[in-house]
């Protein structure tokens, strides 16, 4: 009765961004960080200090994107290098596209947004630079 009712009178969140702790000695990396929920949540965390890249496949998006993110906070800028990754994103996904939607590849398109892609990146992206 009560998840009915505040479909009515939506109640106000109990967890917000202010409530994030500091995230000063984190590095963070968020696939998709330059739109939607993956970009809301790279601002937030930069504004709580950490360290964030982003990863997409746009590159003119992902420029605007750590402009927007900078221009509205004032962290420290980015690093180019670090020595650890705390936090590993998989944003990226796409849900229910059209039916036959396939990637470049031809692979389905829900299978290689959600699955193959971030299986790939963190294979080749992250664990080839562990080495
Ligand atoms: N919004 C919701 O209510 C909701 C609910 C449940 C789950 N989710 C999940 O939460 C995540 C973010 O949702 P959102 O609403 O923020 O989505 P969104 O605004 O559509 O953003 C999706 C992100 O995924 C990227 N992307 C899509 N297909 C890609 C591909 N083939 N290769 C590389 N990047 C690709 C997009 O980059 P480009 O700009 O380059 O296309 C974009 O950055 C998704 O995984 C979504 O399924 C969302």
């Amino acid at each position: 009765m009560g998840s009915l009712w505040s479909q009515f009178s939506t109640p106000n969140p109990m967890f917000t961004e202010d409530d994030v702790a500091p995230q000063d000695s984190k590095v963070f990396r968020i696939t998709g960080g330059y739109s939607g929920i993956g970009f809301e949540l790279a601002k937030m965390l930069y504004r709580k200090k950490g360290r964030v890249y982003i990863a997409g496949r746009s590159d003119q998006k992902g420029q605007q994107g750590i402009k927007d993110i900078q221009h509205s906070a004032s962290a420290e800028a980015f690093k180019p290098k670090e020595a650890k990754l705390h936090v590993l994103w998989n944003n990226v996904g796409v849900c229910q596209p059209p039916v036959g939607s396939a990637s470049k590849q031809v692979i389905e398109l829900q299978l290689a947004t959600n699955c193959l892609g971030p299986f790939l990146f963190i294979r080749y992206q992250l664990l080839d630079h562990a080495h």
